[in-house]
C-alpha cells in the first residue's frame, strides 16, 4: 500500500469511528436498539403506592436492558416538587430520553421545555402530560373505555335496560386525583354510560355527588375514599336504605370503601356486599374478587404499555417513526400528541383465571 492509501485508510477508519461514536451517543443507526450501555433513559414515575407502577417501571426497566440500554428509574411518590427535581436531574445527567408517568400533568411544563432544548424526546406514559408543546408521544390504555367498562358491568349486573323501568337502585360514586388527566376519561366514560339510567330513575344517588369535582380523591388515596364513604354511609343511608353499587375508580380506592362497608355490616347475608368496580388487576384486589368482597376490575396488561414505550423509545432513539394508532384524540391542550393506545379488559369472578393468571399477569401462589 503506498502512502496516500495508507492516509485515505486513515481518514476513513476515522470517519467510521466518528460516525459510530455519534451514534452510540445520540442512540442513532441501530438497527436492533442497542447501544450498548452508552445511552440512558430516564423513566420518572408518580408512585410505589399502587403496586402497578412497581409493575410498570421494572417492566421497562428490564426490557430497555435487554436491548442494552442503560435506565435512571425515578419514582416521585405523588410529590409535584420531587418530580419535578427528578426529570430535571435526569437531563443534567444527560439522559437521552425520557419516560414520564405525570405525578401532576400540568406541573412540569418547565422541566419539559428544558428537556426540548436539551434535545431530549419525552414520551406521556399512562398519564397524559398537559398544557406543553414539548410531548412528542403518549402511550396508555383507553381511559375512556375504563370507565365505560367499570359502569357497564355496574348496569349489567343490576340487570338494568335502556327503557327499563328496574330499581330504583342505589349508587354511589368516586373518582380518582383531580389533578390526574386520566381520571376525566375514566369518568366521562363511566358516567355517559351511567346517566341515561340515573336520568330514567332506575339509578339513584342518595348523596346527589355526581360531578366530577365533588368526587374526586385527593392522591387517589384509599384512606380518604374510605372516611367519605362512611360519612355518605351516615348521612344518606339511615334505616334500611341501603346502596347497591359503588363506581370504584381503581382497586385501591374499592379496598378503602370495602373497610368502610365492612364496618357498617355490610357483606353479611342481611346486608349483603354492593356492586363495587375497580382497576389495575392487583393482587390484592383479585383476592378480594375471589372471597366476593370486591365485584370486577378493569386490567390493564402493564407488560404490553411497556412494551409500547420501549418501542417508541427505540425508534425515537434510532430516527424511525414510532407506531401510533390515535392521532387526533388526545389534545394536551397545547398540542395533540400522537398516541399508542391499548385496550383494557373487564375481569370478575368468572374469567380473572384465564386473563390473570393463565397469561402469567398473577402467580396462582399469590391468590387466595
Ligand atoms: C392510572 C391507574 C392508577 C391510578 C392511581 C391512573 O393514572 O391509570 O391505573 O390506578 O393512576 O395510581
Amino acid at each position: 500500500m503506498h502512502a496516500g492509501g495508507a492516509a485515505r485508510l486513515r481518514t476513513v477508519t476515522l470517519a467510521v469511528l466518528t460516525l459510530s461514536l455519534t451514534a452510540a451517543a445520540t442512540g442513532c443507526g441501530n438497527d436492533s436498539g442497542g447501544q450498548s450501555g452508552e445511552v440512558t433513559v430516564g423513566i420518572a414515575l408518580p408512585t410505589t403506592k399502587q403496586t402497578r407502577w412497581i409493575a410498570d417501571g421494572n417492566n421497562m426497566e428490564k426490557l430497555f436492558k435487554e436491548q442494552g440500554y442503560k435506565t435512571d428509574k425515578q419514582y416521585a411518590e405523588d410529590s409535584v416538587e420531587k418530580q419535578v427535581e427528578q426529570v430535571e436531574a435526569m437531563i443534567d445527567r444527560g439522559d437521552k430520553l425520557l419516560i414520564i408517568g405525570a405525578v401532576d400533568g400540568f406541573e412540569l411544563g418547565d422541566a419539559l421545555q428544558k428537556a426540548s432544548r436539551a434535545g431530549v424526546k419525552v414520551i406521556a406514559y399512562d398519564r397524559l402530560l398537559l398544557g406543553s408543546s414539548n410531548v412528542d408521544y403518549y402511550a396508555s390504555f383507553n381511559n375512556y373505555k375504563v370507565g365505560e367498562l367499570q359502569a357497564r358491568y355496574i348496569i349489567d349486573k343490576l340487570g338494568l335496560k335502556k327503557g327499563g323501568n328496574a330499581g330504583p337502585y342505589n349508587i354511589e360514586l368516586f373518582a380518582g386525583d383531580a389533578n390526574d388527566n386520566n381520571v376525566r376519561g375514566f369518568f366521562s366514560g363511566a358516567m355517559d354510560t351511567l346517566n341515561p339510567f340515573i336520568e330514567d330513575g332506575q339509578l339513584e344517588v342518595p348523596s346527589k355527588q355526581t360531578r366530577l369535582s365533588q368526587v374526586t380523591t385527593f392522591k387517589w388515596q384509599a384512606d380518604i375514599a374510605q372516611e367519605t364513604m362512611t360519612t355518605r354511609l351516615n348521612d344518606f343511608y339511615k334505616g334500611s336504605s341501603t346502596v347497591d353499587a359503588i363506581l370504584a375508580p381503581n382497586d385501591g380506592i374499592a379496598r378503602g370503601l370495602i373497610k368502610a362497608l365492612k364496618k357498617d355490616d355490610y357483606g353479611t347475608t342481611a346486608k349483603p356486599m354492593p356492586i363495587i368496580t375497580g382497576q389495575d388487576a392487583e393482587t390484592e384486589s383479585v383476592n378480594e374478587i375471589i372471597a366476593g368482597e370486591q365485584s370486577m376490575t378493569v386490567y390493564k396488561d402493564t407488560r404490553k404499555l411497556a412494551e409500547v414505550a420501549v418501542k417508541m423509545a427505540q425508534d425515537i432513539l434510532s430516527g424511525k417513526q414510532p407506531e401510533i394508532n390515535d392521532k387526533t384524540g388526545n389534545d394536551n391542550g397545547n398540542k395533540v400528541v400522537p398516541a399508542y393506545l391499548l385496550a383494557p379488559v373487564s375481569v370478575d369472578k368468572s374469567n380473572y383465571k384465564k386473563l390473570l393468571v393463565d397469561s402469567g399477569y398473577i402467580k396462582a401462589s399469590d391468590l387466595d
